[in-house]
């Protein structure tokens, strides 16, 4: 099968996964900064993005690669501080073009935020972020950072990619 994984990350969770993606399916890994990125030459792609501040990451390469995804099967993931729900899918849904995020199936995986990796001023966004967050265990990562990568996560994604695998059919 012809695929290949596309991500777009800041601070390295979203390339780590996207590296064990790629070593357990065989595909091609690109950060969609690489002017060699192109998805046009791959049938199955595997977005992979971050969330910051609300956003899918990989939103604008998104948008200006449309007409390219749109005919394609493909699979995103997203790494964020918050977990799989109504939340994420809101903030996904609401980053890309309408009609795109109901082509895809979506898989929501854990990040890391470590605070000795960020600027001093985003440092202080998280901080102020972390005192109006709703959610008192979420504004304490926010405050303290955290670590959920996990590589088992990968998992729904890797049978996904066996289940394209199996319904192709053979030519
Ligand atoms: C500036 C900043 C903003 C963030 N905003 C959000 C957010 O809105 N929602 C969320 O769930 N996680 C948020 N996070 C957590 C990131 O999604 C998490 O750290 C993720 O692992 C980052 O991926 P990366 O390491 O590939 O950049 C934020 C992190 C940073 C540093």
């Amino acid at each position: 099968m012809n695929g290949a994984i596309f991500f777009s990350g800041k601070y390295g969770s979203t390339e780590q996964y996207a590296n064990w993606i790629g070593d357990a399916t065989g595909f091609p890994v690109f950060d969609i900064k690489d002017p060699n990125a192109d998805p046009a030459k791959y049938e199955y792609l595997i977005l992979g993005s971050s969330i910051h501040y609300f956003k899918l990451s990989i939103r604008k390469w998104v948008r200006s690669n449309l007409s390219i995804l749109k005919d394609r099967s493909k699979i995103l993931f997203s790494v964020s501080g918050a977990g799989p729900g109504d939340k994420l899918d809101r903030w996904v849904a609401a980053s890309l073009p309408s009609g795109l995020a109901s082509q895809m199936q979506h898989v929501g995986l854990p990040g890391r935020l470590d605070h000795s990796k960020v600027s001093w001023w985003v440092r202080k966004m998280l901080w102020i972020g972390s005192l109006i967050n709703p959610d008192p265990e979420a504004g304490k990562e926010e405050r303290y950072g955290f670590d959920h990568v996990d590589k088992e996560s990968i998992k729904p994604i890797l049978e996904m990619v066996r289940q394209f695998k199996h319904s192709e059919v053979p030519t």
